[in-house]
């Protein structure tokens, strides 16, 4: 943070889609070939037909070695599946494609750290003993991969009281920028983080995604170096890729950065005289194994009402922080269990904001909810992952969109994608007021409002 990189988007640039696809297709031959023929049936066979990952993760099981290649095999083909379900022409910038898929979304990491990497040197011994090791077949990655993922998921980090991860703050004007799904290492990213900087906000928030898993070296590359802190300190919260390393970069390295030095586990509030902002971790908990809906523990949800209730007490309004979007701003259908829970634990404590990402798109939402208990809610998931452009209006998940990015960026690379952007936050505690405002790539205000 603070430091440039001094390559950016490092590891960013990622082969054209026909060249991924045969990576691939020549991983899965050789996986299926004499050498791990055998393994791979008998995995598979043992397995009954089932996702070998799945069974994994549902039955919180390490993986032995003898399954390693059967489950690269799975990871592989699930991939391929995925990249084939894409639209054949995907928005891309510099070979970045959206997807929320765990299987791709490996493949992906590891493809992007083998071009990290550097180049082979001809006639080294060191790199012909090294270059099957380190290929996109290599069985022992993908068995390191899943034990992280299902079995050594880094430690979730839990309260002891309900006192605990509260953050007081004496400003009676906090200034707050928030952006999600921001990990990509582009040129977006990188242009709204000086955005971000030259407002120069008290605290700034990730909503969550590092590209494309989370991993330790994806989080040093693709998130810390250009990752803009505030004045007085910055947080970020847990989301899916995260997770598909197991969270390791996340709890590992992230929260244990000095600007992150008032951030004690994945969930936090931050407390102003007039105000609470609740970040919350909808990953690590997710309701179905492979972190695409979000759930708060049980813990978290009597953490969440004891916040609620603090704040109801001291007059404050609260806005709360997720990854996981339980709203669509397009196509989709609402996270019941997520909104399910959350308007729960509002019981009796209403919250007024939901700010969510996920979704890579921009969305002010109308009120929403029953009459008297309404919040508003915002997706800022157009942090820097190339996306098309969503529409206003009612949505089948009963939301309605007041109003969503539709420029286009201008990037000649990529006609087709919006615009990125992030929003600023201001909290006034005399007026009770929050000002709002989304912001896009260039440093233009597109959206504003008080409310
Ligand atoms: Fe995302
Ligand atoms: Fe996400």
């Amino acid at each position: 943070m603070g430091q440039r990189n001094p390559s950016p988007g490092q590891g960013s640039v990622l082969p054209p889609r026909a060249v991924l696809r045969s990576s691939i297709e020549g991983a899965l031959e050789e996986l299926r070939g004499p050498q791990h023929r055998a393994a791979v049936l008998s995995a598979s066979r043992a397995a009954g037909g089932r996702s070998l990952v799945l069974s994994a993760v549902q039955e919180g099981r390490p993986v032995p070695k003898d399954e390693h290649p059967a489950l690269a095999a799975d990871v592989l083909d699930r991939a391929r599946k995925e990249l084939d379900r894409l639209p054949p022409d995907p928005i891309a910038v510099a070979g970045f494609v959206n997807t929320d898929d765990i299987a791709l979304s490996l493949v992906l990491t590891r493809i992007s750290e083998k071009h990290a990497a550097a180049p082979p040197r001809p006639g080294v011994l060191k790199d012909i003993t090294g270059v099957k090791r380190y290929e996109l077949l290599d069985p022992g990655w993908w068995g390191s991969l899943a034990n992280r993922l299902v079995h050594k998921r880094a430690g979730f980090i839990s309260h002891s009281s309900p006192e605990d991860f509260r953050v007081e703050i004496a400003e009676d004007r906090l200034s707050l920028a928030l952006v999600g799904d921001w990990g990509t290492g582009l040129p977006s990213s990188q242009a709204i983080a000086g955005h971000m900087t030259a407002l120069n906000p008290a605290f700034t928030i990730h909503l969550g995604d590092v590209y494309y898993s989370g991993t330790t070296g994806e989080v040093k590359s693709r998130f810390l170096p250009d990752w803009p802190a505030g004045a007085i300190g910055t947080f970020a919260i847990n989301s899916n890729h995260e997770m598909y390393a197991g969270g390791e970069g996340y709890f590992g390295i992230t929260l244990k950065q000095e600007p992150f030095r008032l951030q004690k586990a994945s969930y936090f509030c931050l407390s102003t005289p007039g105000w609470q902002i609740i970040g919350l971790d909808s990953a690590y908990e997710a309701s179905d194994l492979l972190y695409q809906k979000g759930r708060l523990s049980e813990a978290q949800i009597g953490w969440l009402k004891a916040q609620l209730a603090e704040g109801a007490r001291r007059g404050q309004r609260s806005i709360v922080l997720t990854h996981h979007n339980p709203l669509p701003a397009g196509e989709g259908a609402p996270d019941e269990s997520l909104l399910n829970q959350m308007i729960e634990a509002a019981n009796p404590n209403p919250f007024d904001f939901w700010y969510w990402a996920h979704e890579h798109v921009a969305a002010r939402f109308a009120p929403y909810g029953a009459p008297g208990r309404q919040f508003l809610g915002r997706c800022v998931g157009h942090g820097g992952v190339p996306y098309a452009p969503e529409t206003a209006g009612g949505k089948k998940g009963g939301g309605v969109v007041e109003w969503t990015e539709t420029e286009p960026a201008g990037d000649p690379d990529e006609p087709r994608r919006a615009k990125n952007g992030f929003v600023s936050l201001v909290l006034d505690s005399a007026t009770r007021k929050a000002e709002e405002a989304f912001i896009d790539e260039f440093g233009v205000q597109k959206k504003s409002g008080s409310f």
